[in-house]
């Protein structure tokens, strides 16, 4: 079952993480809470890194799920952070006290928050469009910086994956295609103030197969061949993200040493001069040592072919299944529960009749009540899309190490969902 956190056991139907109750937990910590089974986050770190190489640049694509103490335990491990916003420079920042690691992604940069990177010494900017090459060349001057700059190229290639997380392709908002890409780097190169450092690609989310980033890597390589007289340096390639993890169904997760193999041999088709591999998984970090618990309130038995059980969270917390319909496998995880099961729909507590966790989830019959229920495969994507939807506090995340539980991001209380007004 590689879908669950790597630590997690059962004992009569109790779910534990490294020997800590997942039901004790959930009453000292209240629910809706999300658990993080650190150790797993450790693991699937060291896989990257040594699957990839200590060379490969990495950097965590913090839209997945960020917080301050998951950015000291990428510094630890000489990771870096992807980011897309000012408020995640910020807590990658107030964490670890440099930006140096850092690559800012996005379709939109505001000027703040361009000033904000680069006034801290940020990494690599990922150019998007050539419209934001004037304004990175400008902040970049005024705080009389070369700022390093890669290109984010708009293959054709797709991916085996949802419409909804595909990020390639002529008919997506993302990237430079490939016809004005030479543009842009003959503006780079000629910029006295930006430093071409390398290429960007990111084909699209839950890539099982990795020819598809040699494929990728083949092109970026052959567009550098080609214009190979304004490369003067060791050249990133940056691979992106998207790399497999299984959700309850799928097949086993694919072997990292495949897509790293995949990636250098792209690369090394076409191109001879030095590089270094850049990649920015995020799923595959946190997905699967990811859990949310609800306590389960009213069954309501007297609707269609299925009863409902309402929950105490829902889209707020998780707005996965009602935004592009993806399903977590839940478990009751109270305890001496019947063994017979049978098919429940799982609402949440928001005014959308769009807000179904789950519409078909198999949980025992005697499911009641005050029970607590365990959503799988909920580490990426969730908190990380959290919203105050009918002002509903944000909820709890807490990791659980081997020998402790710590709170990672405290929950919101009435007044915090309304600090904002005036
Ligand atoms: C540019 C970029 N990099 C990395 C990622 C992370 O992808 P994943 O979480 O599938 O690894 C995304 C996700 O949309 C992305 O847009």
């Amino acid at each position: 079952m590689n879908y669950l956190p790597k630590n997690l056991t059962f004992e009569e139907g109790v779910a534990f993480i490294n020997g800590f109750s997942l039901i004790d937990i959930s009453s000292e910590h209240g629910t809706p809470l999300y658990v993080y089974d650190w150790n797993h986050i450790e693991n699937n770190i060291s896989e990257f890194t040594n699957a990839f190489g200590e060379d490969t640049l990495y950097r965590y694509a913090a839209k997945a799920f960020i917080c301050k103490k998951l950015v000291e335990l990428l510094d630890k491990n000489k990771w870096g952070v992807d980011v897309v916003s000012g408020g995640e420079m910020a807590t990658v920042l107030s964490s670890i006290d440099t930006l140096e690691n850092t690559l800012f992604n996005g379709t939109y940069k505001t000027k703040e928050e361009v000033d904000f990177f680069i006034s801290n010494n940020g990494g690599h900017i990922s150019i998007d469009n050539l419209n934001e090459i004037s304004l990175l060349q400008q902040i970049a001057s005024k705080n009389k910086r070369k700022q390093s700059v890669i290109l984010r190229i708009n293959l054709d290639l797709g991916a085996e994956t949802h419409p909804m997380v595909l990020t390639s392709g002529y008919d997506q908002q993302f990237g430079l295609s490939i016809d004005i890409a030479d543009t842009a780097l003959k503006e780079v190169y000629n910029s006295d103030s930006l430093l071409f450092s390398g290429i960007h690609v990111h084909i699209g989310s839950q890539i099982k197969d990795p020819e598809r980033f040699k494929k990728a890597m083949e092109e970026c390589s052959l567009f550098l061949e080609k214009n190979k007289a304004s490369v003067e340096r060791e050249i990133v390639f940056d691979a992106g993200g998207g790399f497999f993890s299984p959700y309850e169904g799928d097949e086993n997760s694919q072997d990292l040493e495949a897509y790293s193999e995949a990636i250098k041999s792209g690369i090394e088709e076409n191109w001879s001069s030095d590089y270094k591999i850049m990649i920015e998984p995020g799923r595959a970090v946190v997905n699967n040592a990811g859990l949310i618990l609800y306590t389960a309130g009213a069954i309501k038995e007297d609707r269609g072919d299925k009863p409902y059980i309402l929950v105490d969270g829902g889209m707020s917390d998780n707005p996965r299944p009602a935004l592009y319909g993806s399903e977590h496998k839940l478990f009751n995880i109270s305890g001496n529960k019947k063994e017979e099961e049978k098919v429940f729909a799982v609402s949440g507590r928001h005014c959308e009749s769009g807000d179904l966790l789950v519409e078909e989830a198999s949980l025992p019959t005697d499911t009641n009540p005050g029970d607590i229920l365990m959503s799988t495969s909920t580490g990426a994507y969730t908190f990380a899309m959290a919203s105050n939807y009918n002002r509903v506090p944000k909820a709890k995340v807490i990791g659980i190490s081997s020998n402790e539980v710590f709170d990672l991001v405290k929950r919101q209380s009435f007044e915090d969902t309304l600090a904002q007004d005036s």
